[in-house]
């Protein structure tokens, strides 16, 4: 309980700390946008100062994305039809797909409204960091499907009705070794990434009471399964009186 403690005001620390450097560094690299804009004549220079803006810029994403995952905004629940929320963000996904080589997206949702009880705009946030990690699994190209389907359970202490929505992908694949580490944050394998992406897509779905199970082999792609109880489900309510029935698997 006192290393619990200890970790949350860690935590709190370091989001008071990531707040603070945001800004100044903000200015920073706004500054330096501007005084590129006048700079003449020396390419070294130019070259350097490329380097600055090209690194504050990334610094700064890093912390925002930080904090969006140490300090998320307070849930925004209302009933929302999944595979709406889900199409109005592969708009962007497929748009993001056409600046990538050969890349093929595949649809397959469920008929009928997926009816759950979410904050909608971190819903659109989690199906875009899935449909993004897909496309970095595939540089060469290859092929995501995305898939929902409602089904019912009645297994290991859960009952009801449960929608799943799947990003399956033909990319690199996850090793084994890796497997229990992707959620956590800060773990990446990538030169540029941040290894945020799945913490918050965990913490949002936990938040809501769902769970997500990942299937993968390395080299032979990997499907990622966001599980949420539908709403109208026993499940839910108890969930919202404060008491989670779901468990993680
Ligand atoms: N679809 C995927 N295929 C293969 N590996 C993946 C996939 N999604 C996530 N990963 C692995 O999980 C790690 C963490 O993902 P994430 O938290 O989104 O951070 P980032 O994308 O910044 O690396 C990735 O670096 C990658 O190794
Ligand atoms: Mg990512």
């Amino acid at each position: 309980m006192r290393r619990k403690d200890w970790l949350a005001s860690l935590g709190e620390m370091s989001a008071g700390m990531a707040h603070e450097i945001r800004n100044p560094l903000g200015a920073l690299a706004g500054a330096m946008q501007m005084l590129r804009k006048d700079a003449t004549g020396d390419e070294t220079n130019c070259r350097l100062m490329d380097i600055a803006i090209r690194e504050a810029t990334r610094l700064v994403n890093i912390i925002t994305e930080f904090l969006q995952y140490a300090r998320p905004p307070a849930l925004n629940l209302a009933e929302h039809d999944l595979n709406k929320v889900l199409a109005e963000t592969l708009d962007l996904v497929q748009h993001e797909a056409r600046t990538r080589s050969n890349i093929r997206i595949v649809t397959s949702l469920a008929t009928g409204a997926l009816a759950a009880l979410v904050d909608q705009d971190q819903f659109r946030q989690v199906f875009w960091n899935m449909a993004t990690n897909a496309f970095e699994a595939m540089p060469e190209g290859g092929q995501l499907t995305i898939s929902t389907s409602c089904r019912h359970v009645d297994a290991g202490g859960r009952k009801g009705d449960v929608i799943e929505i799947a990003f399956q992908d033909t990319g690199e694949g996850i090793p084994k070794q890796n497997l229990d580490k992707i959620f956590l944050p800060f773990f990446t394998t990538k030169k540029e990434g941040s290894g945020l992406g799945l913490a918050a897509v965990h913490r949002i779905v936990d938040l809501h009471g769902g769970w997500i199970k990942v299937e993968s082999q390395a080299r032979h792609g990997s499907r990622f399964v966001v599980c949420m109880p539908r709403s109208g489900d026993a499940g839910v309510r108890l969930w919202h009186e404060g008491r989670t029935p779901w468990k993680r698997s």
